[in-house]
């Protein structure tokens, strides 16, 4: 059995020149076929506030949906990494709760968290790693920031932008992080970034020369068709094949032919 995917190996990673493959779920049963693929990474992200409860964005995720989710998808996944989001106001307010807030997903199972932001959070990630729970960063597009950025934007499309992000990676670094997502910028910014940092830079709409890669799993399936994207690669198109087998089901139990007598008992 592969054994499970660890922060260090990450690194090392970098380090070899091969691509970290990150995926999120949300529930053990796609927890399962994610890690069943080889999946490196899961993360228990908090865009199941709008793939999994519908809403429009990510702030009303509270601390307990996310622990119901981690622990799911932690139940089940022997391999791969599991990252767990912290939700809007779990970690903003004073260090005390974010610690708090932080171990409470590493008691559920997940290996790490990840916090947005980078030097309003400094000191949150730097008391995390030194009381042993290893944090992942996330720049650029931050979705919890969504009404102060004026909406889902590109980020850092000014050079004076990119080397703000640059720094704010070499920040997020020096404070411990081990990774750092870099949503919605433009290839040419995350590649400078990715060169300036020696922690993995895993993209969402950054291009491909970051360390790795990950995407929602609702989007990468086709599941989730509300707001697509321009970085989203649909390799499925699960919305699709599942109405066109629910609407074979009621067909066939509205004519009779289901059950038939092999789905029945003697
Ligand atoms: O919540 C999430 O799924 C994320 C990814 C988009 C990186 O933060």
């Amino acid at each position: 059995m592969k054994p499970r995917t660890t922060i260090t190996d990450l690194q090392k990673r970098k380090r070899q020149g091969k691509k970290i493959v990150m995926v999120t779920a949300y529930d053990a049963t796609f927890a399962r076929i994610v890690e069943e693929a080889g999946i490196d990474v899961i993360l228990v992200g908090d865009s199941l506030g709008m793939v999994v409860q519908g809403k429009e964005d990510t702030l009303s995720v509270t601390m307990e949906e996310m622990l119901y989710h981690t622990r799911m998808v932690a139940s089940v996944a022997k391999k791969s990494l599991v990252i767990a989001d912290m939700p809007f106001l779990s970690y903003q307010g004073n260090i005390d709760d974010a610690i708090q807030n932080a171990g409470r997903f590493l008691q559920c199972g997940a290996a790490a968290v990840k916090l947005e932001g980078s030097v309003v959070v400094l000191d949150r990630m730097s008391a995390m790693v030194e009381f042993g729970i290893p944090v992942m960063a996330h720049l650029g597009m931050t979705p919890q920031s969504v009404h102060q950025l004026g909406g889902y934007r590109i980020q850092a499309r000014s050079q004076s932008a990119v080397d703000q992000l640059i720094e704010d990676a070499k920040a997020v670094e020096s404070a411990g992080v081990f990774a750092v997502v870099l949503e919605a910028i433009p290839a040419d910014a995350a590649e400078q970034v990715a060169a300036s940092v020696a922690i993995p830079t895993i993209g969402i709409g950054a291009g491909a020369a970051c360390d790795g890669q990950v995407l929602v799993l609702y989007d990468l399936l086709g599941l989730f068709d509300v707001f697509v994207p321009k970085f989203v690669k649909q390799y499925a198109h699960l919305k699709t094949s599942s109405i066109k087998a629910l609407r074979q089901f009621r067909r066939d139990v509205e004519s009779g032919k289901f059950p038939s007598g092999r789905e029945s008992y003697d």
